[in-house]
C-alpha cells in the first residue's frame, strides 16, 4: 500500500525524498502545500501559490527497464495524469517532452530525475507541479491555465491525488507497446504541420511531429518527408 506524506512547506518535495530516499517505496507521494525552492526544468524555478495546487513527488519504482530507454518512465507518468484528467472532462495533451497543455496553455509540469545502476534504471522521483484551483498567476508566466479556470469551479486536491496515486502506482501491470502507443497519440501538435526554431542553428523550419525516438527525442518530418531528431533543448516550438 503506498502512502502519502503531506508537509505544509519544503524547500522542494523533490529534494526532500532525494535525501530520504531510503524511507519511500514505489508510488509513494510527498506532497507539499507549499515550496520555497520549486524547482521546474532548465534549472527554472516552478511557481504555485500555496495551498491552491498540486505541488509533489512520487517515488517510482520500475522493474526491467533500462538505463537507454528511460524515458518510459516520463511517457507513463503522462499519460497516466492524462487518464486521471479525461475523468475530469480535460482533454489534455503531452507537449513534448514534460508538459500537459489544455489547448495553448500549460495545465501541469513534470520533473523527473532518475537514479541509475549499471545499465539499469533503479528509481524515478517524478516531480509535479498541477495548477488546481489557482485562478490568479504571475504575469512572468507565459500561458498558465488551472482545472478551476478550465471547469469553472473549485476542485478537491485530496480526491485529485489520490486517484493519481492509485494511477501512477499500476506502473508494473501495464504493457510498454500500449503506454508508448498511448504517448504518442497524446501528442500536442502531432501530424500537424507548424514551425519549429532549431536552438543550435536558429534555422525556422515548418515540420510535424510524427514521433518520439526510444531515447526520447522527437521526430520531426518535413515537408520534403526528411526526418529530424531532436534531444529536449535542442528545438523550440514557435
Ligand atoms: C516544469 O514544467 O518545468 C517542471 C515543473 C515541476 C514542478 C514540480 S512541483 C513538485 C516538484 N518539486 C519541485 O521542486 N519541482 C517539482
Amino acid at each position: 500500500m503506498s502512502k502519502l506524506f503531506k508537509y505544509q512547506t519544503l524547500s522542494s518535495t523533490n529534494d526532500l525524498m532525494r535525501e530520504q530516499i531510503t524511507n519511500f517505496s514505489h508510488a509513494d507521494i510527498v506532497w507539499a502545500e507549499q515550496q520555497t525552492k520549486g524547482r521546474g526544468m532548465g534549472g527554472n524555478s516552478w511557481h504555485s501559490c500555496p495551498s491552491q495546487n498540486l505541488t509533489f513527488s512520487v517515488f517510482l519504482c520500475p522493474k526491467n527497464i533500462e538505463a537507454k530507454e528511460q524515458f518510459w518512465v516520463l511517457q507513463f507518468v503522462s499519460v497516466s495524469i492524462l487518464q486521471v484528467l479525461k475523468r475530469y472532462d480535460i482533454d489534455a495533451k503531452i507537449k513534448w517532452p514534460n508538459d500537459i497543455y489544455v489547448e495553448n496553455k500549460k495545465l501541469c509540469g513534470i520533473l523527473m530525475e532518475n537514479a541509475v545502476v549499471g545499465d539499469f534504471l533503479e528509481n524515478s522521483i517524478v516531480g509535479i507541479g498541477l495548477n488546481v484551483n489557482e485562478t490568479e498567476f504571475p504575469s512572468f508566466l507565459p500561458n498558465p491555465t488551472s482545472l478551476k479556470l478550465l471547469l469553472g469551479k473549485s476542485i478537491n486536491r485530496e480526491t485529485l491525488i489520490l486517484e493519481l496515486q492509485n494511477e501512477f502506482s499500476t506502473m508494473e501491470f501495464v504493457s510498454k507497446k500500449d503506454v508508448c502507443q498511448q504517448y504518442l497519440s497524446m501528442l500536442y501538435q502531432k501530424d500537424e504541420f507548424r514551425h519549429y526554431s532549431c536552438v543550435l542553428t536558429k534555422d525556422v523550419f515548418e515540420a510535424k511531429i510524427v514521433g518520439v525516438s526510444l531515447f526520447g527525442e522527437l521526430i520531426l518530418e518535413k515537408k520534403d518527408g526528411q526526418q529530424c531528431l531532436f534531444s529536449f533543448k535542442e528545438i523550440e516550438y514557435l
